[in-house]
Parts: C-alpha cells; structure tokens; sequence
C-alpha cells in the first residue's frame, strides 16, 4: 500500500472546484468535494461531468475511489483540514465581485475551526485580511487559479507558476499548500495575501490589455493596409513584448476576463483611484465585436431581412462556455439591425439556445450557411478549417466571410469563391470578379 496522502477538501464544485478535485484525486490524494445542489452531487457520484472540459470526465471517473462529492458541510469539515474554496464571484450591478457566495462559506466554518481556508475563488484584493479579522483562529492562504477554459487539466498538472499567499502566522498553513503542490514542478511563489489577490487580478488584466491592444493595432492595421499577423509575430519576437495573447479578433469574452477587468477597475475606484487604462481595455472590447457589423455592411449594404449565419458561439473552443462570449452581442446587434441569424456550434448550441431566443440554431456549419447572404466565423473551432467551403459557397446566397478570429486561409477561401475578409487585414471591398 502506497502512503497515504493528506486529504484535500474542495467548496464549490463548479468547474474550478471539479477541476482541482479531480486532479488532486489524480494526484493520489482522497478529496472530499462539497457543493449545495444535490442533484449535482448525485449526478458527478454517478461520474456524469455536464460541463465540456477536455480529459474531465475520464479523471473523475477513474478516481472515481479518491472521490467523493457531498452536500455535506459536516463530512467536509470531518475529512480534510486543507480546504480550497472555488464558489463563484460574479459581477454585481455596481462591477465589484459578488462575496456572498465566500461569505456564506465562512459562516459555515465554526468557531475555532484548525482547518486551512484556501482561496481559489477569484476576490478582490482585501478579502482574506477581512475574512481573517471575522474568524482569528483560522488559517487563511490565497491560491489564486490560472486555468485556462479547454485546457484546464493540462494546466493544473503543469502550472507555469502556483502562488501562495499568507501572512504572519499562517505560514505552516502555506506550507502545507505548497507540499500539495510541489510534485507538480512549476515555480512556487510565496507571498502575503493581498499580494497574491493581485497577482490575480493583474495577470488577467493585463492579458484582456494585449488582447484589446493588439485589436486596436487592428484596426489601424486595416486602414493603412498592414496585416496584423504579421506585426504581432514581428512584434512578439521581442523577448520583452511575447508572441502570445496578440491574436487579433472579434474580442475577449468568457468567465474570467471581462469580470475581473471590471473588478480590479472597481477596486481601485473604491479607493479613490482611477485605473484610466482599463477603460479603455473594457470599451475597445465591446466595440471590437460590433465592427463586424459594419464589415458586413460594407459589402452587403443594409442587413434588414438579410440572413447572416454565425459560426461558432462558446467564448473560445473546447469550452460549451456562453459567459460573455462575443456571439451574445454579435447577434443581438445583427437583429438591431434587422437582420436574420442563423448559428451553430459544435457543443455550445443548448446552451445557447437558451440565452439566445430567438436565433434559429442549424444541426451543422453546413446546415447554418444553406442560403444565407454572409457568414461570421465567430468562435475558431477546429472543424470550420476542415470544411468544405467550396460547397459551403455553392449553398450560400451570398458566399461572402468574415472571419472574426482570422482563422482560416484567405488564399483558399477566395479560391473557393468567397469573399473573405478577416481582422486587422487589408480590406476587400466589394464581390470577387
Ligand atoms: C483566462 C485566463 O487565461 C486564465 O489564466 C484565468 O484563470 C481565467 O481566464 P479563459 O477564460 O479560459 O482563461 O480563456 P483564455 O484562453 O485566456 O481566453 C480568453 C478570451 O480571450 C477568449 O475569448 C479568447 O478568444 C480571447 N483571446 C485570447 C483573444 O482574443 N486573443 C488572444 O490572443 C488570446
């Protein structure tokens, strides 16, 4: 028998709770997963993962012994004293996180409690200093995630870099969050609490300013005839600058970004500090996904009664993800305009269906482009590159492409028939001869 490893408890079993309970299991400890809908803790105890997360389902379901999820705060408490809390922050109406989620955990927590609060949840800067003024006794330590939708497992299990944050008093506590974490082998960063509550909120805040950055380059880009693949990979072979996060496209979206952006802008708001340049990140998102609409009109004229096909709707690929994702805006501005929306995606079409009423949703990219007047390539799906686009153009009224995320070959595309435009490219105004 192998020795036993310390047991992990994990509060919240949304996707960043199931992820971390999982690769924990995987990593040999017994964890104990705790959330307060049952019939989710019915359905993950049958090994049923509803959420869309390459490698998930079959991590669960092969330790399927280390796991065990429960509505139960008590048996939580009884099994494991490292407890990582993955509850969700959304955005409230005011931009600031949404701790009600965090604060009904504590209260949870007894008095006197030894167990070690670990703060997966992403929580502006402050929370643990006031989390542990509420409950002095116990140990508090910031383990902000990192983990990227789609590719959620991989990250987990070989970390660029895992933080930890405690202060005085907590440092066996710390301690013991870096041992879960050192077999693991990405670099291990020890600081205080708030330091690493920022850490967090500036990582990703910086990644939506070079998304929203390279976006602008864009859109200069398209008005002096630049290609801005090309000045990105021009741009990135600088050590300083980095050839990653510069791919220009119909902007950011998903769970994390335009919620901590928001958040990190309203924290230092609340302390009196205008953080101008993430303003600006925030309103050149928004308007990077209704240029599309004026591309669109550039060569088709008015979109009243126009049928406009949409592929792709999740957030990115590999994720069924509908949270902030540019297709929500995207086709909401096309019906203001009177078009017609046709969508499909490959794992996201329930889901949206559901926040998107009154889009007809299409069983294949096929199906979705079968007489429409002009296409938008929203969400960078590996199937769209393997399409037959040739057909694809014979099928549509009007075989005209914008392709959002620049994805596929223009050179082919046109070969096809198309008219094909993309981000931040020189622009083709007007029907292929
Ligand atoms: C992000 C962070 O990367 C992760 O570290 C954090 O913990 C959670 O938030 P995620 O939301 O899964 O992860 O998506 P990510 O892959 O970072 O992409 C976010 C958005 O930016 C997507 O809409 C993507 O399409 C867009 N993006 C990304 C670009 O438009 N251009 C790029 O160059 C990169």
């Amino acid at each position: 028998m192998s020795e036993q490893r310390e047991p992990v408890g994990v509060i919240g079993v949304g996707w960043v709770g199931l992820v971390t309970a999982a690769c924990f299991a995987e990593l040999g400890h017994p964890v104990v997963a705790r959330d307060i809908l049952q019939e989710k803790v019915d359905s993950l105890a049958r090994g049923e993962v509803t959420i869309h997360e390459p490698e998930l389902g079959d991590l669960v379901r092969r330790n399927a012994e280390r796991l065990t999820f429960t509505t139960d705060m008590t048996e939580l408490l009884d099994s494991a004293r490292l407890l990582f809390v993955c509850v969700d922050t959304p955005p409230t109406y005011s931009g600031d996180a949404d701790l009600s989620r965090v604060r009904a955990v504590v209260e949870e927590l007894p008095e006197g409690s030894e167990h070690v609060l670990i703060m997966k949840s992403t929580v502006p800067a402050g929370t643990g200093e006031s989390i542990r003024r509420d409950l002095p006794g116990l140990s508090y330590v910031s383990c902000p995630e990192f983990l990227k939708e789609g590719t959620a497992v991989a990250d987990f299990m070989n970390p660029d870099r895992v933080v930890i944050g405690a202060d005085a008093g907590d440092e066996d506590a710390a301690g013991a969050v870096a041992r879960l974490y050192q077999p693991l082998g990405g670099e291990i960063l020890r600081t205080d609490v708030a330091s690493a509550e920022m850490i967090k909120l500036a990582s990703n805040a910086f990644l939506a300013t070079k998304i929203s950055f390279i976006n602008e380059i864009a859109n200069v880009c398209e008005e002096v005839g630049a290609d801005v693949a090309e000045v990105a990979r021009g741009m990135g072979l600088d050590e300083r600058i980095g050839s990653s996060f510069l791919r220009a496209g119909i902007g950011y979206g998903g769970s994390c970004f335009p919620k901590d952006v928001t958040a990190l802008k309203m924290l230092a708001g609340n302390t009196g500090y205008h953080f101008q340049l993430l303003t600006a990140v925030v309103e050149v998102n928004e308007l990077q996904k209704r240029r599309v609409v004026a591309k669109l009109q550039r060569h088709i004229g008015s979109l009243l009664g126009k049928r406009v096909a949409l592929l792709g709707l999740a957030f990115k690929p590999d994720t069924d993800d509908m949270r902030e994702a540019s297709s929500l805006v995207l086709a909401a501005r096309l019906q203001g305009e009177g078009a017609e929306v046709v969508a499909y995606d490959p794992v996201a079409s329930e889901r949206a269906g559901e926040l998107l009423g009154s889009v007809e949703m299409a069983g294949s990219a096929l199906a979705a482009l079968d007489g429409a007047d002009a296409a938008v390539l929203v969400t960078e799906w590996p199937e769209f590159a393997a399409l037959d686009w040739a057909e694809a153009a014979g099928r549509m009224a009007r075989p005209l492409l914008v392709d959002g995320r620049n994805f596929l070959d223009s050179e082919s595309l046109r070969a096809a028939g198309f008219e094909y435009e993309g981000i931040g490219k020189k622009q083709e105004i007007g029907a292929p001869s």
